[in-house]
C-alpha cells in the first residue's frame, strides 16, 4: 500500500500536467435568444456601415414601416448635423417572410480619421463612426463564420476590444440558412460593432439560399449587404474591391463563376489592371472557400476556383489571402501551385467566428509542407499593416473567452522585396490575354 499511494499521486501528477498543457477545444454554444422588442415602424434597426469608394461610407439599416424615409443626417458634433444624404431603399419576400425596409444611404465625402455622429431616418439614438485613416498605419479586424451563438458573442466582444479601423468578413454572416428572421437578428447582433466601424464582407455558401426553380440565390444577402461593387466597376455584389490607404482589397466570391470566362475572371483582371502598387503597396484578397487546407473538413472544395485564379494572383503579386468555411485556423507560408515559394501568398483560414456548427478538429498528419500554424478554435484576427514593408498579424483565440493570442508573425509586403519586378513581365502577359 506505501509503495501504491505514490504511484497513483504520480501517475495524477503526470496525466493533469498533460491536460493542462494541452488546449481543451470548447464545445459548440447554443443560438443566442433575442427577445422580441415593440419598435415605432420608423425606428432604425440593424444598422451597419461600409466603405463606399472614395472617402464616402454606406449606412445601411432597416425599418419595420414601409414609409420611413432613407436620409441620413450627419457632423463631426454630436447631436448637430449639418448634412443629410438622401438614400435609397429595397425590400424582398422570400416564401411566407416580408423583410422590413432596407435602406442603403452614402454619405460623405468624409475626412479620414475623424469621429462623425449620425441619425437614421431623422428616428432613434445617434450613432457614431469613425473613418480610416487616409495613411498606414491601418488595422483590421477578420473574422469569418460568424453565426449568432455564445461564442459568437465572444468573438465580437474581443474584436470590440481591440482597436481597429475596419473588420473583413471572409463570408458565412448569419447562419440564416433559409430561416429569414435570422438575418434580422444577425443584424441587432452586430449592430454595436458594425455601427461603428466598416464592415466589408463577402459571401458563404450560407449566404446562399436557392430554391430550385422558386428562389435565386444571395437575395436576402445582396439586400441587406449591399457592397461597393458599383464603386469598384463590377456588375455584382458578390466580388468587388476597395482601397485603405496603402492596400488595395479584393473580396471575390467563391459561388459564383470563376473559371477564365466568367464575369468574375474578367472584371478581377481589369480590377488587377488598375493597382497601382506605388499608391498601394499591399495586395489582399479574400474568399470563403479555401484554397491551402489540411483540414479533413471541406477539403478540396476551394480546388476548381484555385486552379482558375491562382496563377492570375500570384502573377500579381498578392500578398496575403483571408478565407472561411472551415472551422479552425490555419496559415501558410508563402505559396505558390501548392510549394512554398517566396514569392508566393500567404494564406490564412479563419473560419471560426463562433457559428453553430462547432469547431473542425481533423487535420490531415503530417502536415502539408506549406502550413505553418493550425489550431481548432473559435476567435479571431488582426491584421496592422505598419507601413509599406510590414504588417503584423495576429491571431487570438476564444481561450475560456478571454481572448489569447497564440499565432503571431511579421509579414514583409512583396513590394518590399524584390518579387514584383520579375512579376510584372508574367501578370502584363495575362492581362493582355484575350
Ligand atoms: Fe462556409
Amino acid at each position: 500500500m506505501e509503495r501504491k499511494i505514490p504511484t497513483l499521486v504520480l501517475f495524477l501528477w503526470i496525466f493533469s500536467g498533460t491536460v493542462a498543457a494541452d488546449y481543451v477545444r470548447p464545445q459548440p454554444r447554443k443560438t443566442l435568444d433575442f427577445p422580441s422588442e415593440r419598435k415605432a415602424s420608423s425606428y432604425p434597426q440593424q444598422v451597419h456601415i461600409s466603405l463606399a469608394g472614395d472617402r464616402h461610407m454606406r449606412i445601411s439599416w432597416v425599418t419595420d414601416g414601409k414609409s420611413s424615409p432613407s436620409y441620413v443626417e450627419y457632423g463631426t458634433s454630436p447631436g448637430r448635423y449639418d448634412t443629410i444624404a438622401q438614400g435609397e431603399s429595397t425590400s424582398y419576400s422570400y416564401i411566407l417572410y416580408s423583410s422590413g425596409k432596407i435602406h442603403h444611404t452614402v454619405i460623405g465625402p468624409l475626412e479620414s480619421n475623424t469621429a462623425y455622429f449620425y441619425r437614421c431616418g431623422g428616428e432613434g439614438p445617434e450613432f457614431q463612426l469613425k473613418t480610416p485613416p487616409a495613411e498606414l498605419p491601418v488595422t483590421f479586424a477578420v473574422a469569418g463564420d460568424l453565426g449568432q451563438t455564445g461564442w459568437t458573442k465572444s468573438t465580437l466582444d474581443h474584436i470590440d476590444q481591440c482597436k481597429y479601423d475596419v473588420h473583413l468578413l471572409p463570408g458565412d454572416l448569419s447562419y440564416a440558412d433559409y430561416i429569414q428572421h435570422r438575418w434580422d437578428t444577425f443584424g441587432e447582433l452586430v449592430q454595436p460593432l458594425a455601427s461603428a466601424r466598416p464592415w466589408m464582407v463577402t459571401e458563404g455558401n450560407h449566404e446562399q439560399e436557392r430554391i430550385p426553380l422558386i428562389k435565386d440565390g444571395f437575395q436576402s444577402y445582396n439586400a441587406r449587404w449591399k457592397m461597393p461593387f458599383e464603386e469598384s466597376g463590377s456588375s455584382s455584389n458578390l466580388y468587388y474591391s476597395f482601397e485603405v490607404a496603402g492596400i488595395h482589397i479584393i473580396m471575390l466570391g467563391s459561388y459564383t463563376g470563376y473559371d477564365e470566362y466568367s464575369e468574375q475572371y474578367n472584371w478581377l483582371k481589369a480590377d488587377l489592371s488598375k493597382v497601382d502598387r506605388g499608391k498601394t503597396p499591399w495586395l489582399i484578397v479574400l474568399f470563403h472557400a479555401p484554397w491551402y487546407n489540411s483540414n479533413y473538413a471541406h477539403q478540396g472544395e476551394g480546388d476548381g476556383m484555385m486552379e482558375a485564379m491562382e496563377p492570375l494572383l500570384y502573377a500579381a503579386g498578392v500578398d496575403l489571402v483571408f478565407a472561411g468555411h472551415v472551422h479552425a485556423y490555419e496559415r501558410s507560408k508563402r505559396v505558390y501551385s501548392g510549394k512554398p515559394d517566396p514569392c508566393g501568398v500567404v494564406h490564412i483560414t479563419i473560419g471560426d467566428g463562433g457559428n453553430r456548427e462547432g469547431l473542425a478538429h481533423r487535420y490531415k498528419d503530417p502536415p502539408p509542407e506549406w502550413s505553418v500554424f493550425r489550431e481548432a478554435s473559435f476567435g479571431h484576427g488582426e491584421l496592422k499593416v505598419v507601413n509599406s514593408s510590414h504588417a503584423f498579424w495576429s491571431w487570438h483565440r476564444n481561450d475560456d473567452d478571454e481572448p489569447l493570442r497564440s499565432d503571431q508573425l511579421w509579414i514583409t509586403s512583396l513590394t518590399s522585396s524584390g518579387c514584383l519586378t520579375e512579376k510584372r513581365h508574367s501578370l502584363r502577359k495575362i492581362l493582355m490575354a484575350p
